[in-house]
């Protein structure tokens, strides 16, 4: 591991700040989304207090071995008693909105019930009316991967039976505590992760491994529950609470390696198919998976000997339930991979074998402190672009975007420079090619707990020292450029 860090320290480079000939001028859309971002598990600490239970992240972290440098989010950045702070940095920074969670376990410790834990209301109450005093609108994540234990334990996301109604319950405790004062929610935070990392290769909570099974049965889940909380606000609360609720999904952007081989433009969209639209379009699509991706699970399936593809399928009510439930399109997006066309063996089947592709990524493109997050600008309007032009004009909101590094540098220029080309390039996308972006978010307000990473890779605005139990906050360069940015709307000329 050691080695491992050193490599990618050493080949993270500070790129030139220059604006360059093919810089884009201009401004913003009026009243763009201008936001930062946080999670429950992530920055709350408090993991036992005020009656609040065990999530799956307060089981898996505390498992050795689990998490690189032995951390847990025990006290992570102490928000839950530092939250009057917490508004302050964000104050400073311009934004219009902060996107934060609600930590299911401390509203309803074993994730199920009618009748929430009094503490965990008051104290999101007190943060949401915080938020407001100080001129701040709250975008409310309804569950970032910190399921209740006591669900887990009843099978989590492949048991429906459970959960689906249980994330229903859940979802409508939290529209009728916080409605009045919470417009924009957000079911799930990248569904993919939680399936994928959670269910299939088993790095994050609850650490089960499947063999492309689990996966899809989890994504399949996932699907349903954050369909039924849709409705749920659509029908009980949309009329008086006047709200938007959406989904949050992810991306690594594909490019074909090779751009004038047509299977490699296949395996690229192929990819994108798999990793963006198993989850997009049977809710900005048609109801259902992509063709492709049923077509190709049920190759693979075939390959292996099993009678049925392991792709669970929707009833038409299913699908006429899933369309349309979200009223913007969540984008967290960091980074892109080139791909090629590239057959897998059968034998050992998974969610990224069943795709027949191979991803690389370029040289060129500088590293940060996550090995998986190289920085290319440019793919940041290629996908913009391809979200256009499967779902058409739903708007776009960009829940999150950002880039880590190891040491926590206050003079990050790595990170401005991101910032800076990122946010040019949602600019063209905009202006030059007509796509319909409302809002954009940093990642992250703080550095935090970066779950199986623990707190080696920091994302954050604001430098946090965890030697320190006080844990102080110190804003880094890239704080005062970000409210920069804010501040003109964009980059006038
Ligand atoms: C996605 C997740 O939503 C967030 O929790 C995580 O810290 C960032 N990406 C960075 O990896």
């Amino acid at each position: 591991i050691g080695q491992q860090v050193q490599d990618v320290l050493s080949q993270q480079i500070n790129p030139s700040l220059d604006d360059g000939p093919d810089f884009h001028y201009g401004q913003f859309p009026n009243g763009f989304f201008w936001s930062v971002a946080t999670s429950a598990y992530q920055i709350e600490g408090g993991w036992n207090e005020d009656g609040k239970g065990m999530s799956i992240w307060d089981t898996f972290s505390h498992v050795p071995g689990r998490i690189e440098d032995g951390t847990t989010g025990d006290m992570a950045c102490d928000s839950y008693h530092k939250y009057k702070e917490d508004v302050q940095m964000i104050k400073a920074l311009g934004v219009k909105h902060y996107r934060f969670s609600l930590s299911w376990a401390r509203i309803l410790p074993f994730g199920i019930g009618i009748e929430p834990n009094a503490k965990g209301i008051e104290y999101y109450s007190n943060l949401i009316n915080e938020l407001i005093a100080n001129g701040i609108q709250p975008a409310v994540t309804l569950y970032h991967w910190d399921l209740p234990q006591s669900l887990e334990d009843r099978g989590g996301w492949l048991n429906e039976s459970i959960i689906v109604p249980a994330f229903a319950n859940y979802a409508r405790t939290c529209y009728k505590a916080f409605g009045d004062r919470v417009k924009f929610w957000i079911t799930l935070n990248e569904p993919f992760i939680t399936a994928n990392a959670g269910y299939g290769r088993g790095k994050k909570a609850p650490g089960l491994t499947g063999e492309g099974d689990l996966v899809y049965i989890a994504g399949h889940n996932l699907l349903k529950a954050h369909a039924q909380a849709y409705r749920i606000y659509q029908r009980e609360f949309q009329s008086t609470q006047k709200g938007f609720v959406g989904i949050t999904l992810n991306i690594v952007y594909k490019e074909p390696l090779n751009p004038d081989n047509p299977l490699d433009v296949e395996a690229a969209e192929r990819a994108m198919q798999f990793d963006m639209g198993w989850f997009a379009n049977p809710i900005y699509g048609d109801g259902d998976y992509p063709e492709v991706m049923k077509k190709q699970v049920a190759m693979k399936s075939q390959q292996q000997g099993l009678y049925q593809s392991r792709l669970p399928e929707f009833t038409d009510a299913e699908k006429k339930n899933i369309k349309g439930t979200s009223d913007f399109f969540g984008l967290n997006t960091y980074t892109t991979r080139r791909v090629e066309h590239f057959v897998q063996p059968f034998d050992k089947p998974s969610f990224s074998r069943d795709q027949d592709v191979r991803e690389q990524t370029d040289p060129s493109w500088p590293r940060s402190g996550s090995p998986w997050l190289l920085a290319y600008p440019e793919g940041m309007r290629g996908l913009l672009n391809w979200v256009k032009n499967h779902y058409g004009m739903v708007p776009i909101y960009v829940t999150e975007n950002g880039i880590s590094d190891r040491n926590g540098t206050l003079e990050d220029y790595h990170r401005i420079y991101y910032y800076k080309f990122y946010l040019n390039n949602i600019l063209k996308a905009i202006n030059m090619d007509g796509v319909r972006v409302i809002g954009y978010t940093a990642w992250s307000l703080m550095d935090n707990y970066e779950w199986e990473k623990g707190y080696l890779e920091r994302f954050g605005l604001y430098h946090v020292d965890f030697t320190d139990p006080s844990r102080p906050r110190t804003p880094k360069a890239s704080a005062k450029y970000y409210a920069e940015i804010i501040a003109n709307n964009g980059f006038p000329s």
